[in-house]
C-alpha cells in the first residue's frame, strides 16, 4: 500500500531519503533541522548532536529497506499477521489527530498534532530496533524527543511514570472487532519517568522522511530503541504522568513472558525462545537467513545502563 501523506508544518525540514545513506549527512541533517526550529533546550541539542556514531551514540548500520519497514509490522489492531497492518489499514484516518497530555503535570494540555510538530520539530534518528520475536531492523525515524513534551507539561513532584494509550476505533481497525486472538483494547504501555525523559526516547511522526504510514503507527508513536519493540506504542492519543507503574498490554496478556521493563537482554531468554540472537530483516537470502548476536540494551548500553544500576534485570525483565 502507498504511504499517504498529510500536511506537516515542518515538511521543509524533513531530510530527503538519500540523506540516510550517509551517517555524516544524517548528523548534519539533524543538526540543521534543530537550528531551523530554534531549539535551545539541552536535551534536544544533545540529541541532535548524537544522531549517530561519531558523536558517541552507536554507529547506525545500513537502514532496513523501506519495503520491509512498511510491510512487515506488528499492529494487532489491524490483525495478527505481519502483512495485516499494511493490508487492512485502509479505513484508518490519522487526521485530524490530537494527543492529550495529563495526569501529574502543571500544564495539562491537548495538543493538535500539527502544534506538536511545529513546536518540537522533526529530527532524523537512525535507530536499531529489536522485536521481542527475535528479529531486528534499522529504521530511519523522524520525530522529536518525548522529553520535550514532558518538559512543557511540567511533571509534578512525586511523578514517577508515564502511561501511554493508543487509539480505540473498532470501525477503522478490524483487529479491535474481536477474533480469536485479542489483546485488551486500547493498547497501553508505560515507561519510568527517567526512561521517558532520556534523550534517545522519541515520539516519531515519520519514517524514511515521510509521514508515518498507518501500519507504522500513524500519526504519532513511541520509539525506545533499547527496549523490545512492543514498548513502542503506536497511534498515541494520550500521555499521562503518574506515580504508579502503569499497566502494559503484553504484560496483562502474559505476565510471565513480557515484563514492564522489556529491556533488550540476550542473557534473559523468552520462556519459549532464545533472545541470544536475532534475524536481520532485509538481509540474507532465500537460502540463508541473516542472523547476528543480540546486544545488551540493543547496543545502547553506554547511553542507558545507568538507568538500571542496582536493579536485578533477571527479576525486572
Ligand atoms: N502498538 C499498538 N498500538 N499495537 C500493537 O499491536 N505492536 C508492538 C509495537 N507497538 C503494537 C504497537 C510491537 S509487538 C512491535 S514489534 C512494534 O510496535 C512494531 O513496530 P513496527 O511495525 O513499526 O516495526
Amino acid at each position: 500500500m502507498e504511504a499517504y501523506r498529510y500536511p506537516q508544518p515542518m515538511a521543509s525540514e524533513i531530510t530527503p531519503r538519500s540523506y540516510f545513506l550517509s551517517r555524516r549527512t544524517l548528523i548534519a541533517g539533524a543538526a540543521g533541522s534543530m537550528l531551523a526550529v530554534g531549539h535551545t533546550d539541552q536535551t534536544a541539542q544533545a540529541a541532535a548532536g548524537h544522531a549517530g556514531g561519531e558523536a558517541g551514540w552507536p554507529a547506525p548500520e545500513k537502514p532496513t529497506p523501506r519495503n520491509d519497514v512498511t510491510q512487515y509490522n506488528n499492529f494487532y489492531e489491524f490483525g495478527t499477521d505481519k502483512s495485516d497492518p499494511a493490508e487492512l489499514s485502509g479505513a484508518f484516518k490519522p487526521l485530524p489527530w490530537s494527543v492529550q497530555v495529563d495526569g501529574m503535570v502543571d500544564n495539562p494540555r491537548t495538543w493538535p498534532l500539527e502544534d506538536l510538530t511545529r513546536q518540537f520539530g522533526q529530527e532524523d534518528r537512525l535507530y536499531r530496533m529489536r522485536c521481542v520475536e527475535a528479529w531486528s531492523m534499522v529504521i530511519p525515524w523522524n520525530g522529536f524527543p518525548l522529553a520535550a513534551v514532558l518538559k512543557a507539561a511540567g511533571p509534578k513532584i512525586g511523578a514517577r511514570y508515564v502511561a501511554f494509550t493508543s487509539v480505540f476505533r473498532p470501525s477503522e481497525m478490524p483487529g479491535q472487532r474481536g477474533g480469536l486472538f485479542a489483546l485488551k483494547w486500547p493498547y497501553v504501555e508505560g515507561l519510568r519517568l527517567d526512561e521517558a525523559m532520556h534523550p534517545l526516547t522519541l515520539l516519531a511522526t515519520g519514517v524514511y522522511g515521510e509521514a508515518l504510514p498507518a501500519q507504522n503507527g500513524a500519526p504519532i508513536r513511541l520509539v525506545v530503541p533499547w527496549k523490545y519493540g512492543f514498548k513502542g506504542i503506536k497511534s498515541i492519543t494520550r500521555i499521562t504522568v503518574t506515580d504508579r507503574q502503569p499497566p502494559t498490554s503484553w504484560n496483562l496478556m502474559a505476565p510471565e513472558e513480557y515484563g514492564f521493563y522489556a529491556n533488550v537482554n540476550p542473557a534473559v531468554d523468552h520462556p519459549r525462545w532464545s533472545q541470544g540472537s536475532e534475524q536481520v530483516i532485509g538481509e540474507g537470502s532465500l537460502f540463508r537467513t541473516a542472523r547476528k548476536p543480540t546486544q545488551l540494551f540493543n547496543g545502547y548500553a553506554e547511553q542507558v545502563a545507568d538507568l538500571y544500576q542496582g536493579m536485578d534485570l533477571r527479576k525486572d525483565f
